[in-house]
């Protein structure tokens, strides 16, 4: 019996144009420079950010992942017997844990033939590809390793297409850019590809903010590391002990705001920047926005870039709901 793994079943495509120092300087100017003062979000996720982030969803009040996982588990049949397809393509894969549910239900109805993983870190998609093609017989993954925002484009042509965002991803893009976003997807399929997108309500906002001001902290270790991130990567000069971790609900715009307060009057400094950011005691720097949808702004969102949306798929406390979305 062969019990290694094929190798013919995994190609990575690596597409990273990787971060240099004068890049990451740029953004962090731009960022410091606008009004609100803004750092970029992906800035949060290195390694311990990734860890974090994972420590998240684990806590009591972070109910996010594990409802989508459920709800995912209650309508993954309906999905792959409504869209028949054999191709799974995954937008920021990540340890694709929620996706074990789709494939799952995949390879239950004799479907599953193609996973792509598609995500920024090389050693995610490297392990993941290696796993899947041990837990499933006869698959075959094809993994990218790339920005999903920048080189969609890399999506392997496949037979029928199930394209999924899960996690709330979409939520850390602004309107403009998620309209973008979903567009470009859009062109990327063919008629009768289908997407699915994961989207946080608006349900409960007491609910989302206690999400967000976890009791033991991590939320603000995991905003606060971007500060350690701005120290390694470019020695940015920085007290990370004088910031406060700062996450609030706007009402207008739909979505929770996290933000680092200054409590002390300091100055960043960046080396190689001829400039330096003077912030006030009390001033505050945005590091994320996390978007909450509903029904119709979901709708909304998929049908003005184009597709379809044939279904709707929420829990019994409408915190999380899916959209499954045809392009015609
Ligand atoms: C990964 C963007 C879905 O917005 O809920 C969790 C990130 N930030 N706690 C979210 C996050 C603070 C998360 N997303």
């Amino acid at each position: 019996m062969d019990c290694t793994t094929e190798p013919h079943n995994i190609i990575v495509d690596v597409h990273v144009t990787g971060e240099t120092p004068e890049s990451a300087r740029a953004e962090l100017r731009a960022g410091l420079l606008a009004t609100p003062r803004t750092l970029p979000t992906k800035y949060l996720y290195d390694d311990r950010g990734s860890e974090l982030f994972e420590a998240i969803c684990e806590l009591p009040e972070y109910y996010q992942t594990r409802t989508e996982r459920q709800l995912l588990i209650d309508c993954a049949d309906q999905i792959v017997d409504l869209t028949k397809v054999e191709e799974l393509v995954e937008l920021g894969s990540g340890a694709a844990t929620k996706t074990r549910v789709l494939l799952d239900a995949m390879a239950r109805a004799n479907q599953l033939r193609f996973y792509v993983p598609f995500d920024v870190s090389e050693g995610i998609v490297r392990r993941v590809a290696q796993e899947l093609v041990n837990e499933y017989k006869g698959l075959q993954v094809h993994g990218v390793v790339g920005d999903f925002l920048a080189h969609l484009e890399h999506i392997p042509e496949g037979g029928r297409r199930l394209v999924v965002i899960l996690g709330g991803t979409i939520g850390n893009l602004a309107p403009q850019a998620a309209r973008t976003f979903i567009s470009s997807i859009h062109s990327e399929l063919t008629s009768g590809d289908f997407f699915l997108l994961g989207v946080q309500l608006e349900t409960n906002i007491k609910r989302i903010e206690a999400a967000y001001n976890d009791s033991a902290g991590v939320t603000g270790e995991f905003n606060k590391n971007i500060l350690h991130v701005m120290q390694e990567m470019v020695g940015a000069t920085l007290n990370p002990d004088s910031f406060e971790h700062v996450a609030r609900y706007n009402t207008t715009d739909h979505r929770i705001e996290m933000r680092l307060r200054s409590n002390e009057h300091q100055t960043i400094r960046i080396p190689g920047l001829d400039l330096s950011f003077d912030l006030e005691k009390g001033e505050e720097i945005l590091t994320e926005i996390s978007t909450k949808y509903d029904h119709p702004r979901a709708e909304t969102l998929l049908e003005d870039s184009g597709f379809d949306m044939i279904k709707w798929y929420t829990d019994p406390d409408e915190l999380i709901g899916l959209a499954l979305a045809r392009k015609p």
